[in-house]
């Protein structure tokens, strides 16, 4: 497989990650002459935004790039594209030392402008979207559709497309590695833990109920939702 190569000015980004989560040694001042100049994306033009900048990781067609974690954002709505990519840029997301996917969203959502994370949210919108992969037996995806039925619908509505007025993520789109970080980051408290971060908690608590053997069922569930299935005769009432 061809090895990928970060673009120069994420390679400048990288290296300035780099230098600010290093712990501090007072004993040997950093030399300035080696600190790398943070990137300037000002001049990137009104239109350009996804493909100068977003496509080197999420890709021109917003496929993403398993090597680096990135994932498949296409048709992701804008209003969630444009919520998300705040988070990062505020630290709501992305923010934990030890969350190295999220600190290289946050790098990039730290250097372009509100009205330049707005275009990109915009373009990604129009993208062609991916379905989740079919994944894991019968007696998996089975046991994922009740979770799916009882815990996760209410929110992300029936058919996994997510809901504007509950801020919830549609999922049906996303590939199954995400899908499981992420159920784990939240897990961890490694997004949505902040107090002020009222929509990401509900995630926190949710993702809290689960084992890891629940967050393959249920992601293999949602990859069948991907694929027509249908939660609803699952639901307890
Ligand atoms: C240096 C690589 C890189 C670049 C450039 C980049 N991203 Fe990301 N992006 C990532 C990674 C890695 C993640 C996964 C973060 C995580 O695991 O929490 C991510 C996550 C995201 C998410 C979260 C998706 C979700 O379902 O919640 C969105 C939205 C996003 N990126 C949009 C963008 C946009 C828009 C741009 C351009 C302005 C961009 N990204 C540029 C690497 C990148
Ligand atoms: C109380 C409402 C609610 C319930 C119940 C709920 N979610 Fe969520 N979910 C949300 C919201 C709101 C977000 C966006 C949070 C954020 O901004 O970080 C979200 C985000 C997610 C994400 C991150 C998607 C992305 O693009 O990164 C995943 C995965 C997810 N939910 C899966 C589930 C699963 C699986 C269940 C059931 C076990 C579930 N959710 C139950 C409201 C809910």
């Amino acid at each position: 497989m061809k090895k990928f190569v970060f673009p120069i000015p994420v390679v400048s980004l990288l290296l300035l990650l780099g230098s600010c989560s290093e712990p501090e040694n007072i004993d040997s001042p950093s030399s300035p002459s080696t600190a790398p100049e943070p990137v300037d994306w000002s001049s990137v033009g009104q239109g350009e935004v996804y493909q100068k900048v977003c496509s080197t990781c999420h890709g021109p067609e917003g496929e993403g790039n398993p090597q680096i974690q990135s994932p498949a954002i296409g048709g992701l709505p804008a209003w969630y594209v444009k919520e998300q990519t705040g988070k990062f840029k505020s630290g709501l997301r992305g923010a934990h030392p030890e969350d190295t996917q999220g600190q290289l969203m946050r790098a990039i959502a730290i250097a372009l402008t509100p009205q330049q994370l707005d275009e990109a949210a915009q373009h990604v919108g129009k993208l062609p979207e991916r379905k989740t992969e079919q994944h894991g037996d019968k007696a998996s995806v089975d046991r994922g559709r009740r979770i799916f039925a009882n815990e996760c619908m209410q929110c992300h509505r029936y058919n996994g497309r997510g809901e504007v007025v509950f801020h919830s993520a549609p999922l049906t789109t996303l590939d199954r590695d995400y899908l499981v970080r992420q159920l784990k980051k939240y897990r961890k408290g490694w997004r949505g833990n902040d107090k002020s971060d009222f929509y990401g908690h509900k995630m926190v608590e949710m993702a809290g109920t689960l084992t890891d053997e629940s967050i393959e069922d249920v992601v293999n569930f949602i990859g069948s939702l991907a694929h027509g299935d249908d939660p609803r005769p699952a639901a307890d009432f």
